[in-house]
């Protein structure tokens, strides 16, 4: 028998699909249903025919972002895949440090695409804090992104639960300050970070070029065309030879030859 919403879940998909590569099966309907039902008691709303009609009424509206927000899976935690980390600070960072110093630069840039709540810009920023050389005469950013402006505000703000600051190493422990059962990340940190909004389909606005990116556990929900262009404008954002660290179930294996592989879920930019 046909789900009586399902004609409703498909034209949301579609839409989603449209908007930011997201693809959302039919297998995922439950998911979309119970995920949609606090923006229908927003609106005073019922059904998802209501609901669809107030997205169709207004398709690039206030609502959209809000049912967008409510569709990304947003799961992340500090220091996760932490195999990235150490690379990070044994072998890209000091080799980004001495190929920019010894070509005059002192500019060192890493993007978090893709960034969720922060932790992930957060575990770059505590990296590069601990292993960079008189890292105040640099000029270090790290550029966090997402779709989700939900995401980039408690990004932004920097609080966390103590439970989820576990899988912070014990060297680290000293970058956040536990204020009443909170973890408070401290000023050095964001100081490194700036964090925007930024659908990753969209026009991106900065030039680059990036020394490494991470874009973890993003594409999974996007199809291989989708990926396919996304890591080319990647490639396209990294210095020669850059660092590109993808999520533990992805792959650049019949994806894109813009990369040539450099370790567990690590690739450089090849060309
Ligand atoms: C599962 S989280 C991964 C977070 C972090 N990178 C990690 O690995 O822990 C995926 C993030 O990608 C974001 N995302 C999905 N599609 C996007 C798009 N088209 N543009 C920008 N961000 C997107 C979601 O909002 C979500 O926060």
């Amino acid at each position: 028998m046909r789900e009586p919403d399902a004609e409703h879940v498909a034209f949301i998909a579609r839409l989603v699909y449209d908007r930011t590569g997201i693809v959302l099966r039919p297998e995922k309907t439950e998911m979309v249903k119970g995920r949609l039902a606090r923006r229908l008691r927003a609106h005073g709303l019922t059904s998802l025919a209501e609901y669809r009609q107030l997205i169709e009424a207004e398709p690039a509206g206030v609502e959209l972002g809000h049912m967008l927000n409510a569709l990304t899976t947003n799961l992340t935690a500090f220091f996760r895949e932490p195999h990235h980390f150490e690379h990070l600070a044994k072998v890209a960072l000091p080799e980004i440090v001495a190929k920019n110093a010894a070509g005059g630069s002192n500019r060192l840039r890493i993007w978090s695409a893709g960034c969720s709540s922060g932790q992930e810009p957060y575990s770059i920023a505590m990296t590069v804090a601990a292993s960079v050389p008189n890292l105040a005469r640099w000029d270090a950013r790290i550029l966090a992104t997402d779709l989700d402006t939900e995401m980039i505000a408690r990004a932004s703000a920097g609080r966390y639960d103590e439970g989820q600051c576990e899988s912070i190493p014990p060297a680290h422990r000293g970058r956040y300050a536990v204020q009443r059962g909170c973890a408070v990340m401290d000023q050095g940190l964001r100081d490194l970070i700036v964090f925007n909004q930024l659908n990753l389909m969209d026009p991106w606005p900065m030039r680059g070029p990036f020394d490494a990116v991470f874009c973890r556990n993003v594409v999974i929900y996007f199809d291989k065309p989708t990926q396919a262009k996304l890591f080319d404008r990647i490639a396209d954002m990294l210095a020669p030879g850059g660092w590109l660290y993808i999520g533990h179930s992805e792959a650049l294996f019949n994806v894109t030859s813009r990369f040539e592989p450099a370790g567990k879920t690590t690739y450089r930019r090849a060309r």
